[in-house]
Parts: C-alpha cells; structure tokens; sequence
C-alpha cells in the first residue's frame, strides 16, 4: 500500500501584515481535517531566495546550487506529492515571491498535482490563478479544477482570524478540491514511481 501523498500549502505572499497567512492557516485547519492526504505549510517568508539570477537555467542549474538555501528549496519542493498555492492577486497577477520561488526548481515540480486558493479585493484573486494555471503548465504540473477564491478579503475575516463571510461555501468547494487533489496526487505518485 502506498503512503498518503504528501501535500505543501504555500502561503505566496510575503508582506508584512499580509493577509495570506490568516488564508493559508484556514485552509490548513480544513485541510487537517482530511485521512488522505497528509499537509504541511510551506511560508515563502521562511524561503528568502534571492532573485534567480544564475547564469544558467534551472534544469541545468539546480543540481549544483552550491547556496545552501535554493539548495533545500529544491529538496523542500521535491519532497511533496502535490500542492495548494494560497496566493494573493497583485496588479491582476500573482506575487513575484511565488514566481521566483517556483522559478528556482524544475524536477522537484514535474508530474504533481497543484490547487489554488486565491483571494483579493472584488475578483477574489481569479486572475491571479489564471496566470498560475499557464505557468504551471510549463512546469509539467497537473492543474486542479476546483479553486477557492475568496474576494474582499480585508472584511472576510474576523479580528480573531476566522473567516466569517460565506465561509460554508469555501469550506464546501475547499473539499471538493481536495477531493480532486487526493485523486490526482494518489494517482500521480503511483506514476511516478
Ligand atoms: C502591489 C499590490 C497590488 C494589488 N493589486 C490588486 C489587484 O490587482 N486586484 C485585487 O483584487 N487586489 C489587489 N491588491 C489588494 C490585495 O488583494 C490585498 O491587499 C491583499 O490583502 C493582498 O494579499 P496579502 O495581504 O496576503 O499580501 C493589491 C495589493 C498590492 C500590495
């Protein structure tokens, strides 16, 4: 029998005061709730990568990072069986923080599974995961259908972090896209191996 796949919850945004984390610690609570896949929260704050500025590109490079820090990125990375990007909508895209991390692997990404969980002001962060959605093509990722976006994210939550607008409708699409990612994660690592 194989394990239960192993899922990242990255949390893109790296401000202070962001909003992303409070998102990221909802979806983690939802996710724990859950006996097929095992989660774990992944803090692009805790991974300050310099801009990827290598000579060379990352399929050759990243086997030879000689610092230490893109080097466990790319362990970090390639230790999961799939992820949940939680990422914020900047000027009708995604965080340079999130592309650059994901710039600095290639492998460690390829043949898994990835969700999204977006959030902004009136459109809930949906051009952002559009964005995502060709990016992580590229990479030979397999995007998840169901997505979570949560608009207006400044008033969703309480003062004690808990989200109180419409929450019993993210937490029911929530399950429907990790539904969708137990399938493909399970049936992408068997693949893989
Ligand atoms: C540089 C920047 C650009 C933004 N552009 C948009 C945008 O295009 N669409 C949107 O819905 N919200 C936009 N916002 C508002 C963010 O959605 C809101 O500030 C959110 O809290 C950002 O996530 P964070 O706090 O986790 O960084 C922008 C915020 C910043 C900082």
């Amino acid at each position: 029998m194989n394990a239960v796949p192993k899922i990242a919850i990255i949390i893109a945004s790296i401000r202070e005061k962001r909003a992303g984390l409070k998102v990221g610690h909802w979806v983690y609570d939802i996710a724990k709730s859950r006996t097929d896949l095992v989660f774990e929260l992944v803090d692009l704050k805790d991974w300050p990568l310099p801009m990827y500025a290598y000579a060379e590109t990352t399929k050759t490079m990243e086997a030879k990072y000689t610092d230490e820090l893109p080097r466990q990125w790319v362990e970090k990375v390639g230790s999961f069986d799939g992820y949940v990007v939680v990422t914020p909508e900047y000027n009708h895209g995604y965080p340079p923080s999130l592309k650059n991390a994901m710039d600095y692997v290639y492998e460690g990404w390829n043949r898994k599974p990835v969700a999204f969980v977006s959030y902004g002001a009136s459109s809930g962060g949906v051009r952002a995961v559009q964005q995502l959605r060709q990016v992580i093509v590229e990479l030979q990722m397999a995007p998840i259908r169901a997505e979570v976006n949560i608009p207006f994210v400044f008033r969703a939550f309480d003062e004690k972090d808990a989200l109180v607008v419409n929450a019993d409708i993210y937490i029911k699409t929530a399950q429907v896209m990790f539904d969708q990612l137990a399938w493909w994660a399970t049936t992408l690592k068997t693949g893989r191996m």
